[in-house]
Parts: structure tokens; sequence; C-alpha cells
């Protein structure tokens, strides 16, 4: 795709940067509100006016936009979801969508433009720049961690100190019955969160589509592992797990192991909800002030991220296009501890 000229029919972009728009996107995660705050104050305090856009790219496309003050973002810092709501817009996806979103843009006199969001945000923000030359500075807020060029997407501590702590309470029950627990955790294809949770946890076995290792884990553990206990199990499975999730997985179990006493908890939405962890809010303080460092910077088309504590900037196409590795190291741990 190339940049569009300014005919007369399309509006005329500022060249100074003098006010930025800022907007979560995608799937919510704890800690957006802490981004949205630290942007719009680091914003301030460099003398740049900012625009809330809210609902995502389709509240871009329907002009709904809120000028946000410093004390318009107070108090919101250890709150869940997003102050700027979220959507998934299927009119950003068409050439019409896009072209009114930046029309939109333009009219407000905007100059610049912070996504907070995962990879769909990214994508989104890459055509749009691509298409309008608009300046685009993206924030990685996604439970699922799978963002290529950074260790740390926000809202993704707190969502694993969440499964954590339900996965804890279905030990309590699991244990009192001996019963296996197949728990879907989500993740969409990545399988991150499904990993860490369970070594937290002492999963019996964790099954990721990163690796396929995981149905001899498993059939060791049912066969052998589970009766010689005799005790209970914890079966972490990641949403995007090619057996097709946890309810299939039970009922292929079930089938082949009638004597065992199965169940299954998809955690769900819950993952994605409460208030930030510590380590959530520091970090995405950080990156609010580092986006707009690099809006200053005249930087466009990147991701902040974070590589050992250092803030790093990922271009889009890197970001969304390549895979975030996972650090198979970890399911060799658990294998050797749990089993
Ligand atoms: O990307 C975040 C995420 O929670 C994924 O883990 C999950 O697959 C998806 O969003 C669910 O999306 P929705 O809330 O639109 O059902």
């Amino acid at each position: 795709m190339t940049t569009k000229e300014n005919t007369s029919e399309t509006p005329v972009k500022r060249k100074k940067l003098q006010r930025i728009g800022v907007f979560t996107s995608g799937g919510d995660a704890p800690g957006m509100n802490a981004a949205i705050r630290a942007v719009t104050r680091a914003a301030i305090a460099n003398n740049l006016e900012v625009i809330g856009i809210r609902r995502g790219y389709q509240g871009m496309i329907e002009g709904d936009f809120i000028p946000l003050k410093s004390s318009d973002v107070s108090g919101i810092l250890q709150l869940g979801g997003t102050m700027l709501k979220t959507a998934r817009s299927s009119e950003f996806r068409t050439p019409e969508g896009r072209e009114k979103a930046y029309r939109q843009l333009v009219n407000a006199e905007i100059d610049a433009v912070v996504a907070i969001g995962g990879d769909g945000s990214f994508t989104g923000a890459l055509i749009l720049s691509q298409e309008y030359d608009v300046q685009f500075v993206g924030i990685p807020g996604t439970i699922d961690n799978d963002l290529y060029g950074t260790d740390y997407t926000i809202g993704y501590d707190t969502a694993l100190n969440t499964v954590v702590q339900a996965v804890d309470k279905i030990k309590d029950t699991a244990r009192s019955h001996g019963r296996i627990f197949f728990v879907e955790v989500m993740g969409r294809e990545a399988g991150l969160l499904a990993l860490t949770s369970g070594i937290a946890c002492g999963a019996e076995a964790i099954m990721i589509p990163e690796s396929n290792e995981h149905h001899a884990q498993l059939e060791k553990f049912l066969s052998v592992g589970y009766k010689y206990k005799e005790s209970s199990g914890i079966i972490m499975v990641a949403e995007g797990e090619e057996a097709g999730g946890a309810i299939k997985i039970a009922e292929d179990v079930r089938k082949e192991h009638p004597d065992l006493d199965v169940r299954v908890s998809i955690l769900g939405h819950i993952q994605r909800g409460g208030s930030p962890t510590a380590k959530d809010r520091v970090n995405a303080t950080k990156m609010g002030v580092a986006a707009i460092d690099a809006l200053l910077d005249d930087q466009k088309s990147i991701m902040i991220g974070l590589d050992n504590e250092k803030i790093v900037h990922v271009p889009f196409n890197k970001a969304v296009k390549m895979n975030h590795s996972i650090d198979t190291n970890l399911l060799d741990i658990q294998k050797l501890i749990n089993i």
C-alpha cells in the first residue's frame, strides 16, 4: 500500500506535534488505565494536548472523542478494565471505515496517536499509517503476552495471578473428591499464560499449542501418576491447544478412562478483570511515558517493549508478524517436578 496523496477531498494534516490521541482496543487488560494515565500526564508535562478516543477504532470512525486533563485520569491507576472502553471494529477492516477514521483524526487536529492493545490493534495502526501517514506508537496491552519483541505485555501479570488464585481454589475441591480437573485458560493461540500458571499451581500436565509433548505427559499421569498417588490432578489447557480445548480433551479422557472422575473448569473472562498488580501498574506507567518520548522523538509505527526491564522500540510489522517464542525449558522443569 502507498501513502495517499493529499487531494482536495483528503484533509491535510498539521506538521507540528501539538495534540495526541490515545485509545484502547481489542480485549481489555488490567493496567490499561494505568497506561492511559501515564500517557496523558507525560503528554501534558510536555505541553501536548490529549484527546481520549473512546471504544477503540469504532470510536475513531465515529469521532467519539473526549479531551483529557490530568484530573480526568485521577483515581484510575488501580482500576481494571479501561476508562476509554474498547471494541473490536469490523468497520475499520474496510477501506471506507479507515478513511472515516482518518478524517475524524484530522478534523479533531489529532497529530499522533498512542494505541494500547494487542496484535489486531497494531495491525490496524500499521495499515492506517501506510494508507494515510498517521503517526502511531503502540503500547502492548493484552493478557496473552504473545507479541514479539517484548518480554511483557500489560495485563499478563494480573491475569497470571488471577489464574493462580482460581486454580488454588479448584485444587481444594479436586483434592477433597479425588478428581481430575481440566482447567482452560485464555491466551488465544499462545500458551504462555497456561504454562506459567501451570507451573505456579503445580499442575500435573500443561497442554499448550507450542509443544506436542504434553499428550504423552498427560497419558503418563492418567495411567501411572494418578493411580499411584490415589489423589487428584490439575491439567492446565491453553484455549488454543490443538486437541480442541478442555471440554474436548476431557471427553476423550472420559472415554479412555471411564474409571476416572473428570471435571472441566473454563476460567473465561474472569482472567481479564480485576485490579492490576503492582508489576502491571509500574510497567504500564513506564511504557506510557516511553510512548510519549517516542512520539516527541518523531518515531512512528513502533511498539514500546520491555527487554530485560529496558525500554525498546519494536517495529509494528515485527511485533505482529513474528512469534513470541516460549521458554520450553519451563516445560522441562514442570515435567521434572510434577510427575
Ligand atoms: O486477547 C485477549 C483474549 O482474552 C484472548 O485470550 C481470548 O482468546 C480473546 O481475547 C477473547 O476475546 P473476546 O473477549 O472478544 O471473546
